[in-house]
């Protein structure tokens, strides 16, 4: 068949078959007629399908509406008569309100028309958000194209933008949109672009909705040559998760010779690679006789069984899909039913969808910074053009006075900078701003401003650099503000008074001095000074403090400095060199426990990661001081490791080696877009925080206890390998008789060990109970405490569930089975020793990683054993042809 029924698929318009169903509900359902001239009623119903079509001007602000030729307007449907175009900005934008982790089908439409006469072919592309989706191209798509994924959406707003290309406008006819059933159409990872969707009858009509309660198309093909159409009169039982319409089920394709399969073949060498996504629908519609049967198998490939024999109901649908992708041989797809011996009758086939899988890998700016920055836009009714889509990607559209911290292409980025300088702004300060929670660089300086300065502002916990300055703001500055390590610029507002000052008076602070230009030097300038002169202050009032508690290792003579090694003196950086190598604290990369954490270069080239303590309470000063000392002693592979810090009257930051690929909390949750990862990756991630952890307890002197083991301090370089991170409430503990110290309790509650907790005796088998937690969540992916829970913490529920001795509820559902059932016991029963409410009773370190280890070669070779298989029972060829989505018969 080749790519002949591709084409067929973009076709719009043609013959939509009119029989009378029974309406369905069209819940959910957006139709959208793309430029409807106002005076056109809205809604109305298209009189084919009987949707109810309205006007798209409340999904987007841009754009001019127009219509096609007026000879052309019987080839096409009323609502692609009319479409929008978009001779202004570069990127224009939809915004429509979806459901939030649904499937939904999203199909684009587009009819050129030549309703500008210029009979050119428009070219543009259609992006999804932040991501590229397809590129529209009407040479030799006279009759119209569209565009058509399934795509489970990830956050409340879908935005479908139209980008221009090159010198021609884009435009668009008609946007649909359907929240598709749950339970269906799940892939491995990514979203699925029709290939083509068909039912097998030789006539020429297509179906969609009323027939198909999705509104999927369903295009007829038959191959003469070589099939035979069957058909019943009966009703056919269509509900299964697909829902395929009951007419596409009542015919069906046989091969006119019985001995032969029925073959589909079509090839794709543009895209040899491609990945597909199969769903078949089979339903018995013949009357067999009792010495008869039909059972076929089916073959991907020409020779690869990818099913258990299927045997048709009769008259109940029965679907056959594919749980991972496939991939063809060299671009040559073969898809065919072959009857087994035992089988009298010949191999049949109702519909047949394909799909190929369409990545969406950039993740969407974080919502709340989109309500945030929308509401901001709101009070100043600001209207800039490229405001449209998504704030940050792709990053040539990315919207004008912002900067945003992207770490990488799966967490969501986030606004850190705002520059709404000589902007016209009048009125207050917008509250909206205190949502802006990564906040950094704050701009507002020559506008209208008025009113007081918020007491927010000083509560932002990431905030360094406010610009309010040549605005006619009053009052006085919030106490708050004084916090150390904001840069606050204010001058050119006669009526405000400084921090602190009761009495009204105009004038500047001392602290603050007079900068008459704005900019970047200005604000560095008053950085300087202000760490200047607090550090002074500091150091001649607030001699402190802070106790160096117990702790060997450190030899502080002064309190409030380190007292420097040359070692740690060589690491030693100064404030400013610390707003050089992160651009001024450009990039913010996370939210530490103190504050922010940004991304920076040392030497030209290395990244680093520069942890800040905006607020310097005596317990942060401590622990920071705690974290310097035993980074700067311990050298280990799975130990992140320090570069630097800084130390430098208020200001305090640690600099690390830089792990770019987040944490192990990000992946197991699959929060922000990352990837989940498999049973053998994980193995190997255990593997490697243990032998961390083992370095602490055995390999350093004095041995160290780490005290917060936990999935979100374990980071993820590149390649997946493990670094322990955080080492703030780490402790030393003398060796020799006693094993143990008495230390203040601290932990992250769920990860503390119950001994240590009721006994305040703290000793490396703390560590290991913590590890045994965050074992059991890298098996179950199940929320450490959950009050929901019949037993809400984890050890207590994967307890009462082993008594069941089913490992399959136990382990998390994301890894689909695609694990070795023994390594996954021997690490569960681990997890359970290294939990034991007794320390004694829990195994050390060094056991532990001799137990993972060798768990992780259990299912290593079990992975090698499945890759060169060919046979049914491996997880990598095997298509599941779930026996649940086989409804009873009636
Ligand atoms: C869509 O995403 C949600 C939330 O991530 C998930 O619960 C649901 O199973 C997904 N649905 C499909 C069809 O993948
Ligand atoms: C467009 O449709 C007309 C009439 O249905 C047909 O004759 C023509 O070949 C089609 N053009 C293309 C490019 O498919
Ligand atoms: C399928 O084919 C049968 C027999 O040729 C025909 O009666 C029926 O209308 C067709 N179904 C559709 C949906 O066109
Ligand atoms: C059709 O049948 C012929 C002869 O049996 C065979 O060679 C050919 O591959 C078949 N084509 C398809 C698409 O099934
Ligand atoms: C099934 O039985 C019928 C008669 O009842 C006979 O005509 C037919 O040949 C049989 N078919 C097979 C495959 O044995
Ligand atoms: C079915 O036929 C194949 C060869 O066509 C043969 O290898 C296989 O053993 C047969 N199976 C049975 C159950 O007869
Ligand atoms: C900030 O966000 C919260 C919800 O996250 C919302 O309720 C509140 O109204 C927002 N504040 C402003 C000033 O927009
Ligand atoms: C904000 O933008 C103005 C120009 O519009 C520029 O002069 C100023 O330096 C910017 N502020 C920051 C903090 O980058
Ligand atoms: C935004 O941040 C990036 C780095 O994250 C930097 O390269 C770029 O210059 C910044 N853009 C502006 C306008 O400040």
């Amino acid at each position: 068949m080749e790519r002949s029924l591709v084409y067929l698929l973009l076709l719009i318009g043609t013959l939509a078959i009119t029989y009378v169903v029974q309406a369905q509900s069209q819940q959910g359902f957006i139709s959208l007629d793309c430029g409807l001239p106002a005076n056109e009623p809205s809604p109305y119903k298209e009189i084919v399908t009987g949707l109810q079509f309205s006007s798209d001007a409340t999904y987007i602000k841009s754009g001019k509406s127009d219509r096609i030729q007026a000879n052309r307007e019987s080839d096409f449907p009323k609502p692609y008569r009319t479409l929008r175009y978009f001779p202004e900005g570069i990127r224009n934008c939809y915004n429509l309100p979806v459901e939030k982790g649904r499937n939904h089908l999203i199909r684009a439409n587009f009819a050129y028309g030549n309703y500008d006469e210029r009979d050119i072919s428009p070219k543009f592309d259609l992006y999804l958000g932040p991501n590229l989706w397809s590129t529209i191209d009407f040479q030799g798509r006279e009759n119209g194209t569209s565009e058509e994924i399934l795509h489970n959406t990830t956050s409340n707003s879908l935005q479908i933008c139209l980008v221009k290309t090159g010198t021609t406008t884009p435009l668009i006819s008609a946007l649909e949109v359907r929240p598709m059933g749950r339970d269906s159409y799940i892939t491995e990872s990514g979203s699925l672009n029709l290939y083509f969707r068909t039912y097998l009858n030789e006539t020429k009509d297509y179906l969609r909705y009323p027939y198909d309660v999705y509104d999927r198309r369903w295009i007829p093909f038959f191959y003469k040559d070589n099939w035979t159409q069957i058909s019943t009169t009966h009703d056919v039982d269509n509900s299964n998760n697909y829902n395929p319409p009951k007419v596409a089920l009542a015919t069906a394709a046989i091969p006119t010779k019985a001995d032969e399969p029925l073959k589909f073949e079509w090839s794709n060498t543009e895209k040899p690679d491609e990945q597909y996504y199969l769903y078949s629908h089979f339903a018995e519609i013949q009357d067999l006789r009792s010495n008869e049967t039909r059972e076929f198998n089916i073959v991907w490939n020409g020779g690869e069984v990818i099913s258990d024999p299927v045997i048709p109901d009769k008259l109940v649908i029965s679907t056959s899909y594919s749980p991972s992708p496939r991939t063809c041989d060299k671009g040559e797809c073969i898809f065919q039913l072959t009857r087994t011996n035992r089988s009298t009758l010949p191999p049949l086939l109702n519909a047949f969808e394909v799909y190929t899988v369409i990545q969406f890998p950039q993740a969407e700016t974080n919502e709340k910074d989109v309500v945030a920055i929308r509401n901001i836009e709101a009070a100043y009714g600001l209207s800039r053009i490229n405001w449209q889509g998504d704030p940050c990607e792709p990053q040539k559209l990315r919207w004008d006075a912002l900067n945003f911290s992207n770490t990488d292409i799966s967490t969501p980025p986030r606004i850190t900078s705002l520059n709404l300088s000589s902007s016209g702004l009048t009125g207050n300060i917008a509250a909206a701003i205190q949502n802006l929670t990564q906040l950094v660089n704050l701009d507002l300086s020559n506008n209208k401003l008025t009113g007081e300065v918020p007491e927010f502002l000083g509560n932002m916990k990431t905030l360094l650099v406010i610009n309010l300055s040549g605005n006619d703001l009053n009052g006085s500055v919030p106490e708050s503000l004084q916090r150390k390590g904001i840069g606050l610029l204010f001058e050119g507002n006669p009526r405000l008074s400084p921090p602190g000052s009761s009495t009204k008076r105009h004038g500047r602070s001392i602290l603050i001095p007079i900068v008459a230009s704005v900019g970047f030097v200005a604000i560095l300038i008053v950085l300087l000074v202000l760490f200047l002169v607090l550090r002074k202050k500091r150091s001649s009032t607030v001699k402190v403090v802070h106790p160096s508690s117990s702790r060997p290792a450190v030899n502080a003579t002064s309190a409030n400095s380190f007292d420097p090694s040359i070692e740690m003196k060589k690491r030693r950086f100064s404030y400013s060199e610390v707003m050089k190598m992160t651009n001024n604290f450009e990039r913010v990369v996370g939210e530490g426990g103190f504050g922010a954490v940004c991304h920076g270069t040392v030497n030209g080239s290395e990244q680093v990661a520069v942890k800040l303590l905006s607020q310097s309470s005596s317990q942060g000063y401590k622990e920071f001081k705690a974290e310097v000392d035993v980074l700067l002693r311990v050298h280990h592979t799975n130990l992140v490791s320090l570069v630097g810090y800084c130390d430098e009257g208020e200001h305090l930051a640690l600099i690390y080696e830089f792990v770019p690929n987040g944490d192990l909390r990000q992946h197991l949750s699959g929060k922000g877009g990352r990837s989940v990862i498999s049973w053998g990756i994980r193995l190997r991630i255990a593997v490697e925080a243990a032998l961390g952890l083992e370095y602490l307890h055995t390999g350093c002197t004095p041995p160290m206890v780490h005290r917060d083991v936990k999935p979100a301090n374990i980071l993820l370089d590149e390649h997946y390998k493990a670094k322990l991170a955080d080492f703030g409430l780490s402790r030393s503990f003398p060796v020799g008789g006693e094993t143990h110290v008495s230390t203040v309790i601290a932990g992250t509650p769920g990860y503390l060990d119950p001994e240590y907790y009721r006994t305040s005796h703290l000793s490396e088998k703390s560590d290991v109970y913590s590890f045994g937690i965050v074992l059991l969540e890298m098996i179950t992916n199940q929320t450490v405490i959950d009050r929901n829970r019949e037993n809400s913490h984890i050890a207590q529920w994967v307890g009462s569930e082993l008594n069941g001795g089913d490992i399959a509820k136990i382990m998390d559902p994301k890894l689909n089975g695609d694990y070795d059932s023994h390594s996954t016991w021997r690490a569960l029963e681990l997890a359970m020793l290294c939990v034991n409410p007794t320390s004694a009773n829990r195994p050390t370190m060094s056991h532990v990683v001799i137990e993972l280890k060798e768990c992780l070669e259990s299912e290593n070779s079990r992975r090698n054993r499945s890759r060169g298989t060919d046979s049914l029972n491996s997880s990598e060829v095997s298509t599941v042809i779930d026996s649940g989505m086989f409804p009873q018969a009636r």
